[in-house]
């Protein structure tokens, strides 16, 4: 449960009312208060609950109001326990409802087919790019619907990792994509918001606000203060692979001793060089690509 006060995203102080920069209402205390839970209650959704939180999502905006998407629920243990594997997070698993957002151009197509229309949007980079924001705003909807019914959310991209897969195992059509799966559930403990980045150095008014560095640096070790990552023998043979990649022999041996030194790595190196490895996240993307053509979109071509 959310304690009687807590730091904000930006360091804020709210009190039990939540209230921030002096507004408060109940929609205002659920975007102040949510976090991601990972650990649920085995207490059944209702079915009530799950299609009113749905249905709010279905009226999200949506370019040319088109909803190019469709959501796929996933209860039964068996489907749980597959795409937990597929994701490689098992606790997916333990959610009482999974539900799978995927771009849907299958049944756009059918729609034009069946109206003498033509339609070209699996070969349309805007209409994808367009697709995802829609599909991915949808999925915010129903976020903020089921923490107002006091569920709790976690997204997990990872799905796109083992996107054929599951495109097989949910058995969708050509033209229908899986872009992010959420999971949801009555929370068993609800962690403290996170830190954010504050309004100061994400917001500009009228051009873009470059910050200093120090004030950059600040913001940054603010938010991720409580990142602490020891050195260990291991991390340090991945940080020097990751280094030598992509800036060479030489500087890979000055940031790694430079890290050794420090005892820790910080928050910057912990993300890129051993959370999200910055030499493999470029590698791949072939990958990506064709399980994009699988799927029968084919934009990614002059
Ligand atoms: C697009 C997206 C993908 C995410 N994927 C995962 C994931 O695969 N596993 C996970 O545990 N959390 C995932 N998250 C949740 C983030 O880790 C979480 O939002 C972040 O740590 C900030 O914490 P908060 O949501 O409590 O503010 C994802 C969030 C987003 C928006």
């Amino acid at each position: 449960m959310v304690e009687e006060s807590f730091l904000t995203f930006d360091g804020k102080l709210v009190d039990k009312n939540f209230r921030c920069s002096g507004h408060f209402n109940e929609t205002l205390k659920f975007m102040f208060t949510r976090s991601s839970v990972r650990d649920f209650l085995p207490k059944k959704v209702s079915e009530e609950v799950l299609r009113t939180i749905i249905e709010a999502g279905l009226h999200s905006p949506s370019a040319g109001n088109l909803q190019p998407y469709s959501i796929i629920r996933v209860e039964s243990e068996e489907k749980k326990r597959i795409l937990a594997e597929l994701c490689l997070q098992k606790f997916i698993s333990k959610a009482p409802v999974l539900l799978v957002f995927c771009i849907d151009f299958h049944r756009l197509e059918r729609w034009s087919r069946l109206s003498d229309a033509p339609f070209t949007a699996p070969q349309s980079f805007r209409h994808f790019w367009v697709a995802f924001l829609d599909v991915s705003i949808c999925a915010q909807s129903v976020c903020v619907a089921a923490e107002s019914l006091g569920l709790g959310s976690v997204y997990i991209g990872t799905i796109i990792e083992s996107a054929d897969k599951v495109r097989d195992v949910l058995q969708l059509p050509d033209k229908v994509f899986p872009v992010i799966l959420l999971c949801l559930g009555y929370p068993r403990s609800r962690p403290l918001p996170q830190k954010k980045l504050g309004y100061n150095i994400i917001v500009s008014s009228e051009v873009y606000r470059e910050p200093s560095d120090e004030e950059l640096l600040k913001a940054f070790s603010e938010k991720y203060e409580m990142i602490k990552v020891k050195v260990s023998d291991e991390r340090l043979k991945v940080a020097e692979e990751v280094c030598r990649s992509l800036f060479g022999e030489d500087e890979a041996k000055v940031i790694v001793e430079r890290i050794r030194s420090a005892g820790q790595f910080n928050p910057a190196q912990y993300y890129f060089l051993l959370h999200y490895r910055a030499d493999m996240m470029c590698k791949g993307n072939g990958l990506f690509v064709k399980m994009l053509k699988n799927a029968g979109f084919n934009f990614l071509k002059e």
